[in-house]
Parts: structure tokens; C-alpha cells; sequence
């Protein structure tokens, strides 16, 4: 009896210091961490502005409790920066904007949403990365020290969608001076960094990470296909004009093609052990409903079968899951991002 309740002792005590030892390492892992951004929503429209309102979104403290209540447990917050900042060194973010940041992060972690917050749209950056590099690290000094005291809940993305003449080479050597840069405050907050060519999931084999980091979780924008995403809308080619029409009826070949994407990036996750952020995927306005619910529907699962965070683009504008004027979720759309409880594969 003595020997079976000594076993048993044994045996619990393993079992037990086990799941203490996963606990305490658990939080530390980019793995954990990019579960817990799980499915998040984009306040676009908003901060990344030139001025917030200035495209038809101002955010409201109603919001995050809409967002939170919904299921979403994240969201990702774009912010123009280098419209809020001096042009000349030292480069002094404006202190009323700094509070306007904190008061939408303070929003988002009192209702245990991950925050995400990123540089977006600093168009001068990618047009002339030499002329802005020094800016662009400037940004990120003051970013991190005003934010370093902040729960680890709060995340950094170094850049949105580097594209045009932020070259892949030019990037990797920024990414690791902007990294280098948070870490001094920062040590191990989590970091988002995507490929060039507006975070393509092609160019993630181009993309060159500080190996023994592995605070780091890497992120890929996905509207393929671009057609039917970008119909109708006025800063792509054309106004898209030519795509009106578009639909995604969720044939083989267009699940395929969806598929061959995601295993595309799938596979390098799992080369270079690095956890996936789908940071952006949306449907614009002028794209048939019943078309946009079947994409957002299948891209989301496929998403979620490989472990792929995800915050669909965006909240409450063209892209909008919610509609602000009549002060209501669009049921369906949500429903194919947040499925009832019973649905959950
Ligand atoms: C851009 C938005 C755009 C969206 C879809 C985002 O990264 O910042 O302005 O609406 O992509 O094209």
C-alpha cells in the first residue's frame, strides 16, 4: 500500500512540476503569444490617417466593448506616426498624439485584447529609405521608451507593408536596426515583422531575422485574389474598375488557390520556426456580400488550421465588419470570422 501511495505521490509530483515548468515558460513563447492574438480586427481607417476622422473614422471607447464582445481577442492598431512628428532631428513625436495613442491602447488592454500598434503609411520611408532611416529609428526610440512600462500584451510591428523602394536587402538591414533599437527599452516584448512587396507571402524566404531572437512573431498581408478584394477601389489601378463584378464562389480551383498560399507560408514557418500573423486579409465594399462572407469564411479557417493568427481588415470602413452609421455588426461577415460556439472546428 505504502510503495502504490508513493508511486502515486511520485507520479502526481511529476506530472504537476510538468505543468508548472510549461506554465512559466509558456508565456515567454512567440508561439504562445501569437495564439493569443488569435482573431483580431484592424481599427483602419483610423490613426493611420493623416489626420484621425479625416477618413471617416474616429475611434470610440464603444467600440472596443463591441470588439471584445464579438470574440474578437485582439486588435491591430495602424498608426501614422511620421505625420505626428518633427521632420528635422530630433524628430519629437507630438506629446497630444502620444495621448491619444495610449488612451486606444489602454482602451484595447483593459478588455484583455491584445494591442497591436504599427508605423503605417510613412510613405516618405519607403519612398526614400536613405533619407528616412534616421527618422524612421527615431520614431522607434521614442516609441518603446514611452511605451516599455506597458504589459507585455502590447506588441510592436516595425513597419507596415514595405514596398517600393524599401528593397529587400534595405529592409533586413533597417528591421535589425529598428530591432536593435526596441531592445534596448523592450527586451522581450513581442515584435511583428513582415517581407517586402506589402508583406508578401512570396518574399518571406527573402526575409533575414536576428536569429537569437526569438521574441518575434512574422506577419503576411493576404487579398489574393486581388481582383476580387480590390474591385472598385480608388487607390489600386484603374479604380478597379475593371474587376467590378468579381466573384468568389469557393470553386476547387479558387479554394486551391487559397490553399497553395497558406501551405506556402505554412512551410516556412515551420523551416524557420517563426510563428505566422496574417496581420491584414479583407474584401472591400464593392465586392458581392455573399462572395466576401464564402472568402472570409474559407481564408479564415484555412488560417486557423495552421495556426495562423489573423485580423481581418478592417473594423468599421470600406473593408468594415461593422457598420458605424447604423451602429451594427454586418451579422453574416462576422459569423464567418467568429463562428457560433458549435461551429468551432
Ligand atoms: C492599407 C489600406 C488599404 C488596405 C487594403 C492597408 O495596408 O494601409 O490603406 O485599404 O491595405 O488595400
Amino acid at each position: 500500500m505504502r510503495i502504490i501511495l508513493f508511486i502515486f505521490l511520485v507520479l502526481t509530483n511529476v506530472a504537476f512540476c510538468g505543468e508548472n515548468k510549461n506554465e512559466s515558460s509558456r508565456p515567454k513563447d512567440a508561439f504562445f503569444r501569437n495564439s493569443q492574438i488569435g482573431r483580431g480586427v484592424n481599427l483602419g481607417n483610423a490613426l493611420e490617417a493623416p489626420r484621425e476622422g479625416e477618413w471617416g473614422v474616429r475611434l470610440e471607447e464603444g467600440y472596443f466593448d463591441l470588439i471584445q464582445k464579438a470574440g474578437f481577442t485582439s486588435v491591430r492598431i495602424p498608426v501614422r506616426w511620421s505625420a505626428h512628428a518633427l521632420n528635422e532631428p530630433p524628430y519629437t513625436i507630438d506629446q497630444s498624439f502620444f495621448d491619444r495613442v495610449d488612451w486606444i491602447v489602454r482602451q484595447a488592454l483593459s478588455r484583455n485584447l491584445v494591442a497591436i500598434i504599427n508605423i503605417h503609411h510613412y510613405e516618405d520611408l519607403v519612398e526614400s529609405p536613405k533619407e528616412h532611416k534616421d527618422r524612421f529609428l527615431s520614431l522607434w526610440k521614442q516609441i518603446s521608451e514611452h511605451y516599455k512600462n506597458q504589459p507585455d500584451a502590447l506588441y510592436f510591428e516595425i513597419l507596415n507593408e514595405p514596398c517600393k523602394k524599401m528593397t529587400s536587402e534595405i529592409w533586413n538591414e533597417y528591421l535589425d536596426a529598428a530591432i536593435k533599437e526596441i531592445r534596448k527599452t523592450n527586451p522581450s516584448r513581442m515584435i511583428v515583422v513582415g517581407p517586402v512587396n506589402w508583406n508578401a507571402i512570396s518574399e518571406l524566404k527573402l526575409l533575414k531575422l536576428p536569429p537569437e531572437d526569438r521574441n518575434i512573431i512574422v506577419t503576411f498581408h493576404f487579398y489574393s485574389p486581388f481582383r476580387f478584394t480590390h474591385q472598385g477601389a480608388s487607390w489600386v489601378e484603374d479604380q478597379g474598375k475593371s474587376w467590378l463584378g468579381t466573384t468568389w464562389l469557393g470553386t476547387e480551383k479558387e479554394k486551391q488557390d487559397v490553399i497553395t498560399d497558406l501551405d506556402k507560408a505554412s512551410l516556412w514557418s515551420k523551416e524557420n520556426s517563426r510563428p505566422l500573423f496574417m496581420g491584414e486579409f479583407g474584401a472591400y465594399e464593392k465586392a458581392e456580400m455573399q462572395s466576401r462572407i464564402r472568402w472570409a469564411a474559407f481564408v479564415r479557417s484555412e488560417a486557423e488550421t495552421r495556426n495562423i493568427s489573423w485580423a481581418w481588415w478592417e473594423f468599421c470602413a470600406g473593408f468594415g465588419v461593422y457598420n458605424k452609421n447604423k451602429k451594427e455588426w454586418r451579422a453574416d461577415l462576422l459569423q464567418s470570422l467568429i463562428p457560433p460556439k458549435q461551429e468551432v472546428k
